[in-house]
């Protein structure tokens, strides 16, 4: 088009056409270049950086997060308990309804179970580490998001770091699929000794006691997994 014409339109506020977003039309002034649309920037879990936070520091942080969505249903965070030398830490998958209540993670049916397989070990529930993935209760127990793992994925890490376990035992599927960062089924995962992280820490997988609730003649593989993370505690010693 003329740009005479194009003048004119422009001078009485009438568009011509509606150009592409970064067109420059022929012989116009540079100021008309139409805006480019910024392109939208791909989706990212909101993140924070816990690297560096002491015990105190850290649960402070993940109480009062609200980097992903979870944070709005939740009645407490549900940061982890246990001894903070422990050599044996145990994560779950995610808090569920009384362990929103109380703020303490496996304290529900399934949380019992646990006891007894950790008592059969030998070990009192104060005397390991108990953690989850996520520390905010999903909506209706669903399973944690990816973006919502990835979220609280620094606040694991970080305890992790804090900890130095001697063992990990990822219990369930949502656990060992995110620690090893897989969607093989538990099923093939369990049995062996994995690693994880940075400084390797041996990893069992078994699983969950939700589902051994469900499936009680599981128990003996479950069992099998637990001594498996023993010896590999005591591997390291
Ligand atoms: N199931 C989990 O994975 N974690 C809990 O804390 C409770 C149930």
């Amino acid at each position: 088009m003329d740009p005479r014409r194009l003048e004119c339109l422009h001078a009485l506020g009438l568009p011509a056409w509606a150009p592409r977003p970064g067109a420059i039309l022929p012989g116009a002034p540079e100021a008309w270049r139409v805006p480019a649309v910024p392109a939208e920037a791909p989706a990212q879990p909101a993140v924070d950086d816990a690297a560096g936070l002491d015990w105190e520091a850290l649960e402070a942080r993940v109480s009062a997060c609200t980097l992903c969505p979870l944070h709005a249903g939740r009645t407490r965070t549900v940061f982890g308990v246990g001894n903070r030398r422990a050599d044996l830490l145990v994560i779950g998958e995610a808090p569920g309804a009384e362990e929103d209540r109380r703020g303490e993670p496996f304290v529900g049916r399934a949380g019992k179970l646990l006891d007894a397989m950790l008592l059969a070990l030998g070990h009192d529930r104060s005397e390991v580490y108990i953690a989850n993935v996520v520390k905010c209760r999903p909506p209706q127990n669903r399973d944690p998001r990816p973006e919502e793992a990835a979220s609280c994925a620094p606040y694991l890490d970080r305890q992790v770091a804090l900890l130095q376990p001697r063992v990990i035992l990822a219990v369930g599927r949502v656990a060992a699929q995110r620690l090893l960062d897989t969607e093989a089924p538990v099923g093939r995962l369990r049995g062996r000794i994995h690693s994880y992280g940075p400084a390797e820490t041996p990893l069992v997988v078994t699983w969950h006691p939700a589902y051994l609730l469900r499936r009680p003649e599981a128990k003996a593989e479950a069992w099998r997994d637990l001594v498996l993370a023993a010896e590999a505690a005591g591997a390291g010693r």
